[in-house]
């Protein structure tokens, strides 16, 4: 397998990016055509309800990446400009120095029931006596989950103000979790009401999945980025920890990488979304995902995210997310999360330096110019010509790209 440091990707044509992509990751003549096709009406169809049409989104690929000494090419569906060059740049910026270095904890999701009208000190021990007994209960409706070595692992009894919440904690494997862990937490119903003499409510998956996380850091000499720079960015970090309008911002540049790549892998962002947002708020104030200091006169960076995806099941079932999966080649969902917590690493450093300089604007410009001039039909060298002249002549519309594009091709 070829490397993910691919100089002047961005200045292929569509077709010449594909054929990089097919030879690192193997491609085969179906996944191509695929790739260049897309899905038929007929097979969005019943994926969701009352179907219509299709919204396409744009795949690009994040090159560069090196994590736990491995390439990656990261596919990344996302609107918005700037993502994934902005995530492709700070990854060849962190290759220099040996790339991220990953780590996750074991993928435990919880799984809430609740239960009301018992007595609730009585009803909660009677469910920690039976915790064995919920324990092989909840595993018999999943026995496929536990051949492959996974399962309940535990059981806990929380009092909530007049209620009891029973919470079972499943190791989902390479699942998301949230099909495994909703049937467990119906199955268990009768058994939960029987033991606590209650009523069942709720039971349903917690997306905030506390005992699955990711983690990544990553350090570059202060040199490489200069002193001043990589000072300004770390006092621009403890601006997001100390004021929660700035932490948000700071995450949703997190967010821009992760959720790019959780769509483009076929899982549910939302469900991460919400995780990471309210794992920036675990320590009662909302903090940024990520830190950032200055130490042995290299600049570091660390991450930690609730990571609750999977590589199997679900939306990761849709032919473009396997090919997505394909391309990432990543082996667990463990695995993924340590991709996307890299990655949400990489777009974090990516906005903060951009904001320690030259600010976001002119790069953003560049790239809006670059759309503008594709959607004025300009194509392979043509795209940044037109571009270049559209920001000289600071009108940034398709009008004016016309103008130029005709102007290009008439007088070279
Ligand atoms: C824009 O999509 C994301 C940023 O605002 C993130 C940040 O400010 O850290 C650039």
């Amino acid at each position: 397998m070829s490397g993910s440091r691919i100089p002047g990707f961005y200045k292929l044509d569509i077709k010449e990016r594909v054929e990089e992509i097919k030879a690192f990751a193997s491609l085969n003549k179906e996944d191509v055509s695929l790739l260049e096709k897309g899905l038929s009406l007929e097979k969005v169809d019943g994926m969701i309800e009352n179907v219509y049409s299709i919204y396409p989104l744009p795949l690009g690929i994040a090159v560069n990446f090196r994590i736990n000494n491995r390439d990656y090419l990261i596919p990344m569906a996302t609107e918005e400009s700037s993502v994934v060059a902005a995530a492709s740049n700070a990854a060849k910026v962190f290759r220099s120095s040996g790339g991220f270095r990953a780590s996750s904890s074991k993928p435990l999701m919880t799984g809430q029931i609740q239960v009301t009208d018992c007595s609730l000190e009585k009803a909660a021990s009677s469910v920690i006596e039976a915790r064995d007994e919920i324990i092989d209960s909840a595993n018999q409706q999943d026995p496929v989950l536990v051949e492959l070595g996974g399962g309940v692992r535990d059981v806990k009894a929380r009092l909530i103000d007049d209620m009891l919440v029973v919470h079972i904690l499943v190791d989902v494997r390479d699942a998301m979790g949230a099909n495994a862990v909703n049937s467990m937490c119906e199955a268990l119903t009768p058994l939960i009401e029987d033991l606590t003499k209650g009523r069942v409510n709720f039971r349903i998956l917690s997306n905030y999945a506390m005992e699955r996380t990711a983690r990544a850091e990553a350090s570059i000499p202060l040199e490489s980025i200069g002193e001043d720079i990589a000072q300004d960015i770390v006092s621009g970090y403890r601006f997001a920890s100390l004021d929660v309008y700035r932490a948000v911002t700071h995450n949703k540049g997190v967010m821009n990488g992760v959720s790019a790549v959780c769509l483009a892998t076929g899982n549910d962002t939302r469900a991460v979304e919400s995780g990471a947002h309210a794992f920036a708020c675990r320590g009662g104030i909302y903090s940024p995902l990520s830190k950032w200091s200055i130490d042995d006169d290299l600049l570091k960076g660390f991450i930690e995210l609730p990571v609750a995806v999977g590589i199997i099941g679900g939306g990761t079932m849709h032919p473009m997310a396997r090919l997505s999966l394909k391309i990432l080649n990543v082996s667990s969902a463990r695995e993924l999360g340590e991709v996307l917590a890299s990655v949400g690493l990489a777009q974090n450093f990516a906005a903060l330096r951009a904001l320690a300089s030259e600010g976001i604007q002119r790069g953003h410009m560049r790239l809006h110019a670059r759309n503008i001039a594709v959607m004025a039909g300009a194509s392979g060298v043509e795209v940044d010509k037109v571009a270049n002249l559209l920001i000289e002549g600071e009108k940034i519309r398709v009008d004016k790209a016309r103008e130029i594009l005709d102007d290009l091709r008439k007088n070279g």
